[in-house]
């Protein structure tokens, strides 16, 4: 770990730091609503194989690019590059990945910043400001820009402090926080009436539905999504970490509980679900599929807490605090990306990089906000569906058929002198050549609907 640029403290830190990114609205909004949509149980089955089989392996292969080459994601590249097309390349998906996340943040931020204000909400209701309290959730222009203001200088705020005092300290505090509101929430909902019907139609595996190739390229996309893979976050991050951890071990854990946080969300989300059609909400259209996520998340759901009386507005506090907390642990991981790269290729200081890159995203924000029916779709699309599985396969391509095999190994080895022993070391230099290339190209090319 090189003094002048920082790095995680301890292991628990950069767990904590990492699963802090993985865990996110993609695991709390958008896992249980593709679950619901997706044929409950065999959705959460196809996941869990792609998210172990595919993206685990991908995200091995940041990793251990950012943790060789102790620098942001261009520089981490391009030190494994040998000739000069390959520098270009290096250049290429480094700063694709980079792109990448500013993007993800531009429109993520406003989502996040929805959440701070349905957070806020009972909140006003409750000192009696209710004038106040309808504005923070009106759609209009100025709470958008207000909130989405509001969560930027918190990411900034975070990310000015560096690595150990911003995204360490901050990661630690948050996480637990996250992990305990969330099964205090659980605890609750599936005590309410109809929770027992929602706990079936999302632990009970419609199997026909388990080779649709929908099914497996939402699967696949949210499990991307989730492990934040190809936007340089986790090269960023791998490169912070310590030469003495073991990092197969540490990439399974990080895998372990963004899945199980996942999982976690929908023992929550899909039983609130039923309650809410149990007191006569409607969740299901006419043809029987489900409504879409944000109505769920920001109409079905708040009603629900509001017929629980009192104690609503306190479970309405909790969920959306709980959304904005597991939001602002991924955010932060975003702006680090742009701003390690910038700290490092241009020499200017963290602090000055953090601001004025944090200004930049908010700007792009702005636009989307003001074209809000068009733009945000089109720039979640744009990042989430093309940008990540192409960065994200051509670090896999990197490793697999650039990066000298000798030296993946070496890296391998760093801080597990028992590695040669492992299934990991036999099955994945291989398997990251071959196989996720391939899968991944294969299932992206499909998801074009080409033919
Ligand atoms: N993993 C985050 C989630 O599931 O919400 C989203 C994310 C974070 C995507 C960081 C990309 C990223 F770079």
């Amino acid at each position: 770990m090189s003094v002048s640029r920082g790095g995680f403290s301890s292991r628990i830190g950069f767990i904590m730091a990492a699963a802090g990114s993985a865990v996110g609205l993609g695991n709390i909004w958008g896992f249980p609503t593709q679950t619901a949509s997706n044929g409950g149980a065999a959705f959460v089955l196809v996941y869990l194989v792609l998210a172990f089989c595919l993206a685990y392996p991908a995200f091995m292969a940041e990793l251990l690019i950012g943790r060789y080459g102790q620098a942001n994601a261009v520089s981490s590249l391009e030190k494994m590059s040998r000739s000069l097309w390959q520098k270009k390349f290096a250049f290429f998906v480094g700063f694709g990945g980079i792109v990448c996340a500013a993007l993800i943040l531009s429109f993520y931020g406003i989502l996040a910043g929805w959440m701070m204000s349905y957070a806020v909400e009972p909140v006003l209701t409750f000192v009696g400001l209710s004038d106040a309290a309808q504005w923070v959730i009106s759609q209009s222009l100025w709470r958008n820009l207000g909130f989405t203001a509001l969560f930027m200088i918190l990411t900034v705020f975070i990310i000015r402090h560096g690595v150990e005092n911003g995204i360490e300290k901050w990661s630690k505090r948050l996480m637990p926080m996250l992990i305990g509101l969330l099964i205090l929430l659980i605890i609750y909902v599936v005590t309410l009436d109809g929770a027992a019907e929602g706990l079936n139609a999302y632990l009970n595996p419609d199997f026909s539905r388990v080779f649709e190739p929908d099914l497996l390229i939402s699967a696949l996309g949210q499990a991307f999504f989730s492990l934040s893979l190809g936007t340089s976050v986790m090269i960023i991050y791998g490169s912070y970490i310590s030469k003495k951890e073991n990092l197969i071990t540490l990439g399974a854990q990080v895998t372990l509980i963004d899945v199980s946080i996942a999982f976690l969300a929908g023992l929550l989300i899909i039983p609130a679900m039923y309650v809410a059609q149990a007191q006569g909400v409607a969740i299901f259209a006419e043809d029987g599929s489900l409504i879409n996520g944000s109505s769920l998340v920001f109409t079905v759901l708040p009603s629900l807490f509001e017929s629980m009386g009192n104690i609503g507005s306190f479970v309405a506090f909790a969920f959306f605090l709980l959304m904005s907390i597991a939001a602002l642990t991924s955010s932060i991981s975003m702006l680090e990306g742009p701003v390690s790269y910038v700290v490092e290729r241009h020499d200017i200081p963290r602090e000055k990089a953090t601001t004025l890159i944090g200004i930049g995203i908010f700007l792009l924000s702005m636009v989307i906000v003001l074209n809000i029916e068009t733009m945000l779709d089109f720039v979640a699309i744009a990042a989430t569906q093309y940008g990540q599985p192409i960065i994200a396969m051509l670090c896999c391509v990197f490793v697999g058929w650039i990066w000298h095999r000798n030296d993946v190994l070496m890296e391998l080895k760093q801080g597990n002198d028992s590695a040669e022993h492992s299934i990991f070391w036999k099955i994945w230099p291989w398997y990251t050549k071959f196989v996720c290339p391939t899968a991944i190209g294969v299932v992206f090319i499909h998801s074009l609907n080409l033919f």
